[in-house]
């Protein structure tokens, strides 16, 4: 795959080579990072990047259309059985403009919008005042209990009585529970409004069952397909019949021009991957570590937001050992293992600061890491976290991080092609 990159430009590939080998001898424990499969790898590689396909399969603007419609066929039919979803729509670029199109297509400027409150797991597209989904529409935030520091449903439901929302959106990029999509419907019914979930995180483990789906309860789901799901980067968007239309029309040509045909493909491969039992062993593997990770971190004396996990991810408050999540992020960096700081619920500090750190298990699981090893990586975290200017400590943390890479390999194939 690298031969040809190397003869035209040799700093592209070097830089790539040495992304690999970033990715092979460190440990990736950031969220929202997974790693896609050789064969999602090279569809994404192909020539359906050369073709324009303005439309949808059957009803396209340019001619010879045919193969690339059979590639966005078999990715929305895969999708709709992996959720068992009425109408998919597979074209968005990324998670924010599926986000978009959602938004687009029910609401008008200055509409009211219910969202998760980015500072207590939300995302920049769910109404943030630096993007444009803060800047078209009124939002209105809600977030966790102070106590429990789950989604707090009595704050939700006041909120919407009040303001009466147009729109809930329901979903996260931090938040470590169960989300209850019945409840958020009823309060929804309650006031007329339509919900959408986005469900970018836990895709995976909805596709299998291992977290209750939202598809019943929603207008609207939306997802990323390249974090928990591990395809292709991208979006996608699931409705209800009644919406099929209005969405397809919102996302071309409403907001975008021709769709990423290499794109679709490399959807199309991971929705196939994700159809198989060794996904459904995938995600439930995922959980396990999580759990596990979370026990070996409390029992290192770290608390853990809500006191535990469901899902794939961790908070880490920090404030109890004195560090912040900005010096967290940096220390573990140099023992060569990456996560990234994360504000916690009523967190004092700054987003730039953070008083937490946030830890997922998909990538390390799709090394085929399981329980042992995330006993021993929480280990090293703690090791590192209770003495993080301690150069020593960090070094020996890398180098046990490089030992246990190499017992779970990463794109052999790929790393072999760089060295030769
Ligand atoms: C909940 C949620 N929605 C949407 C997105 C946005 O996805 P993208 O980065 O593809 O725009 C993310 C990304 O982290 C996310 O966590």
């Amino acid at each position: 795959m690298m031969e040809e990159i190397w003869k035209v430009d040799p700093q592209l590939a070097d830089a790539v080579c040495r992304e690999i080998d970033r990715q092979a001898n460190k440990l990736e424990l950031i969220a929202s990072e997974n790693f896609a499969s050789l064969a999602v790898l090279q569809a994404q590689g192909c020539v359906m990047t050369n073709k324009y396909a303005e439309g949808y399969p059957g009803k396209r603007y340019y001619g010879g259309c045919q193969w690339v419609d059979v590639a966005e066929d078999l990715a929305r039919e895969r999708a709709k059985e992996l959720f068992g979803c009425d109408h998919v729509n597979v074209q968005p670029h990324s998670g924010t403009q599926a986000n978009m199109a959602v938004y687009m297509a029910v609401l008008e400027p200055g509409d009211i919008i219910l969202a998760m409150d980015l500072a207590h797991g939300g995302h920049l597209s769910h109404g943030a005042p630096v993007n444009f989904s803060g800047q078209l529409y009124k939002v209105v935030f809600y977030g966790v209990d102070r106590r429990t520091e789950t989604i707090d449903f009595d704050q939700v439901r006041d909120l919407a009585r009040k303001h009466r929302p147009r729109l809930i959106v329901v979903g996260a990029s931090a938040y470590p529970r169960v989300i209850d999509f019945a409840a958020f419907r009823e309060i929804a019914d309650e006031v007329g409004a339509y919900v959408m979930a986005d469900i970018a995180h836990i895709a995976g483990m909805v596709a299998v069952g291992l977290h209750p789906s939202p598809i019943p309860y929603c207008e609207f789901v939306t997802t990323t397909t390249h974090k928990t799901l591990r395809g292709p980067r991208g979006g996608m968007i699931m409705c209800r019949q009644e919406f099929a239309q209005i969405i397809d029309k919102t996302v071309f040509p409403g907001i975008q021009g021709g769709p990423l045909m290499h794109v679709i493909a490399a959807k199309a491969v991971a929705f196939k991957e994700a159809l198989s039992p060794q996904f459904k062993e995938y995600q439930s593997q995922i959980l396990k570590n999580a759990a596990a990770m979370a026990k070996t971190l409390q029992d290192k004396g770290f608390r853990i937001v809500s006191g535990g996990t469901d899902n794939h991810l961790m908070l880490v408050d920090l404030r109890g050992k004195g560090i912040t999540g900005k010096e967290a992020e940096g220390a573990l960096e140099e023992a060569a293992i990456t996560v990234n700081k994360n504000m916690i619920p009523f967190d004092p500090q700054k987003p730039f600061i953070a008083s937490g750190i946030r830890i997922g298990t998909p990538a390390i699981t799709t090394r085929g890491m399981k329980e042992a090893e995330m006993v021993a990586i929480g280990e090293m975290i703690a090791r590192v976290l209770e003495d993080p200017s301690n150069a020593k400590v960090k070094k020996e943390v890398a180098a046990q991080v490089k030992a246990l890479c190499e017992r779970f390999p990463l794109y052999p194939q790929l790393q072999r092609e760089c060295a030769g």
